[in-house]
């Protein structure tokens, strides 16, 4: 028997009345802060992941699904293609490619699948939906204000809100820029010098190629040493520090609790300034429900214009978990109204254009079969979670008046057809 590939998984209904239900909030609450919707292919060169996530990260380094594809002749070796495991890149391409500058286009959000090649556990999938959001443009746009990162922020509580999803932490940092960074770099070799020999082979190697993402490493042993590395907050520049400064002073004003966490570094090498993470304690290991963060020199890095941004990517699969805690799939699930049941033979047709009428009136109707006897209609209508259901028979046709029985409270009334769909409405 074939099954789903390890690290995938089918979504099947009711859950997948959660996932619409996210869906719908998000969009709402993105439409507010005017974000439009872009759509990036879902494989690109893998290029556009090295140059952008970073060759030393455990995503380009570990975690990509590449392949080499077919040129156009027989002989051709094709481009180098991946399966993007983020969306941050395919949207800083898109700007470029596209000039979006022109078009005023700065702020896109993008729901959609990502892979990575995890090991697979609890709100860990190698096929796994990222709902993200850029803002991007020309520093002239304002796109390095602080207000941007704040904005960005606050937008991501009042979803969690609206969502009702309660007991989050947003945890904050900044990672600085360049020069910042050179200083901090240098600093941390130095620091790792004496101890690195104790290390794990990834940090042994990340020690000398890129330091930072020493910070990345998992295995137990070297924690304690980690723990005792330099900091980037102790290396912020004058304005690194005044802008990370003032997004805290606007969070506070607008009242969204955040706690400062000076070892979040993020597991992408693209990131500038701010840096952080929205975690929720009943996901248990995976805890990150959504990261993100400003990647000012990304799209320098792609070879587009000075192009300051900030973004963040929220795990789909981990916010449906965490509201799985609150809410059950079965309450946001639209049920049948009304389960139309043709009864006896050449019924089909009559009861076919009932159902047309009723679904016009936007009512949620299933609809039944001649050759069901009236019990099995009835088991039928039960098994669907109908609210009503409604008898269409030869002596109901002929009188235009049908039999619509409550299912709920087993009331039963004669009704004509043209007060049928507003007495199931009303019903609801
Ligand atoms: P990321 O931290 O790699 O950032 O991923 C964002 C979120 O995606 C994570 O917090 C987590 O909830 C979810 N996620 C990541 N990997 C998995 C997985 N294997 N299974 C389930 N969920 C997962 C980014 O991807 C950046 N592009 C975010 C960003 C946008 N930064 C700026 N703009």
């Amino acid at each position: 028997m074939i099954k789903a590939v390890r690290g995938t998984r089918d979504l099947l209904p009711p859950e997948t009345a959660l996932w619409n239900f996210v869906e719908s909030a998000v969009r709402d609450v993105f439409r507010a802060y005017n974000f439009q919707e872009i759509r990036t292919p879902i494989f690109e060169e893998t290029a556009l992941f090295s140059r952008s996530v970073g060759e030393e990260t455990d995503i380009v380094g570990k975690e990509m699904y590449t392949w080499q594809d077919r040129g156009r002749a027989e002989s051709d070796r094709g481009q180098s293609l991946t399966l993007r495991p983020e969306n941050t890149a395919g949207v800083v391409r898109a700007y470029i490619e596209h000039k979006l500058w022109d078009r005023g286009l700065n702020k896109l959000y993008y729901i959609g699948p990502q892979f990575r090649r995890e090991r697979p556990q609890k709100g860990r999938y190698r096929q796994f939906y990222q709902i993200g959001a850029e803002v991007l443009g020309p520093p002239s746009a304002g796109s390095e204000s602080p207000a941007r990162d704040a904005e960005l922020l606050e937008m991501l509580a009042t979803l969690l809100d609206r969502l009702g999803i309660t007991g989050w932490n947003l945890e904050l940092n900044s990672v600085g820029c360049p020069n910042d960074r050179a200083k901090f770099n240098e600093a941390l070799r130095k620091a790792l010098e004496p101890v690195v020999g104790k290390m794990c082979a990834d940090c042994q190697r990340r020690a000398l190629s890129n330091p930072l993402r020493v910070f990345d490493c998992k295995v137990p042993e070297d924690q304690p040493i980690i723990e005792n590395l330099p900091r980037i907050s102790r290396f912020l520049d004058e304005p690194c520090r005044a802008h990370f400064e003032a997004v805290q002073a606007i969070l506070r004003t607008v009242g969204v609790p955040f706690t400062l966490n000076d070892r979040l570094v993020r597991g992408l090498d693209y990131y500038t300034r701010t840096a952080f993470e929205f975690t929720h304690g009943a996901l248990g290991a995976q805890n990150a429900i959504l990261g993100g963060g400003r990647y000012d020199g990304l799209s320098e890095a792609l070879g587009g214009p000075a192009a300051p941004g900030i973004g963040f990517a929220i795990g789909e699969d981990r916010l449906v978990l965490s509201l799985q805690e609150s809410a059950s799939a079965e309450a946001v699930v639209r049920r049948p109204d009304v389960y139309v049941a043709p009864l006896g033979a050449r019924m089909n047709p009559d009861a076919a254009r009932l159902a047309r009428e009723l679904r016009r009136h936007d009512l949620v109707v299933e609809l039944g079969d001649e050759t069901f006897r009236l019990k099995k209609s009835f088991e039928a209508a039960t098994k669907a979670g109908a609210k009503y259901i409604l008898i269409v028979g030869e002596n109901e046709v002929k009188a235009d008046a049908f039999a619509l029985k409550n299912l709920e409270t087993g009331e039963q009334i004669s009704i004509v057809r043209s007060e049928l769909a507003g007495k199931i409405q009303a019903g609801r």
